[in-house]
């Protein structure tokens, strides 16, 4: 067993922001694997090469360095947390993070850095297949309006224009593609706690992890 909370669920159910109150509640440190998929797109898309460029993609991914500091998140060096967010970065990172040679260097980067700490590591398969010795799983899950709103919000917040009805014809799009890839799609771990957070403020299902966590016989 390992001292560690997987917490997996779709595109926009919260699980960043809830991950990094966990963390702050536990005083542990979070691993947002999402941000790693998505810097890999990005590095893709800086050089311009497609998956289908099999040299091109090897020495991009021979070339990735990948470092998470606090909050922010650098590539090679430079602070790439704005620029993993943009609109590009999301409609190609489906496709990218269902790429073989993509999901081996990266899930080995996030059991790498597990091996020392304790993490909160979110994502889509912690639970299955990254951590599967995980103490504790939760999938988190929450209606496609209910996401498809939030996302909505955070978008207009920013001042993007986008209309509802895009933004959930768009989460569907990736739910569907990040569900039913051949690797590691989106699937809850039998022993993973589900939590619905549709009704739920985000305090609550922050104390409902905490609660789950410290319910849990403890592993030294
Ligand atoms: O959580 P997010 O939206 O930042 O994730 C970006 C993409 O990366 C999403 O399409 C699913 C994929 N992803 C994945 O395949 N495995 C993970 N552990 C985390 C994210």
């Amino acid at each position: 067993m390992l001292n560690l909370i997987a917490l997996d669920g779709p595109s926009g159910v919260g699980k960043s922001t809830t991950a990094k109150r966990v963390a702050a509640a536990l005083k542990w440190d979070y691993m947002d694997t999402g941000a790693m998929y998505r810097a890999v797109t990005l590095a893709f898309q800086r050089a311009d090469v497609s998956l289908n460029d099999r040299s091109g993609v090897e020495r991009i991914l021979a070339s990735v360095g990948y470092e998470q500091r606090g909050t922010s998140y650098f590539l090679n060096g430079e602070d790439v947390s704005d620029a993993i967010r943009a609109p590009e970065v999301t409609k190609n990172v489906s496709a990218v993070s269902a790429d073989p040679r993509v999901r081996t260097l990266l899930v080995e980067l996030q059991r790498n850095l597990g091996q020392i700490g304790n993490w909160i590591v979110d994502g889509r398969d912690i639970g299955t297949v990254v951590f599967p010795q995980a103490i504790c799983k939760i999938f988190l899950a929450a209606s496609p309006e209910a996401r498809a709103q939030r996302r909505f919000l955070e978008l207009q917040a920013k001042g993007l224009s986008t209309s509802f009805e895009e933004v959930l014809a768009d989460q569907a799009r990736r739910d569907h593609l990040d569900s039913t890839r051949d690797l590691s799609p989106l699937r809850k771990a039998n022993d993973a706690v589900l939590l619905d957070s549709s009704d739920l403020s985000l305090e609550e299902v922050v104390e409902k992890i905490v609660q789950i966590y410290r319910a849990l016989p403890q592993v030294l």
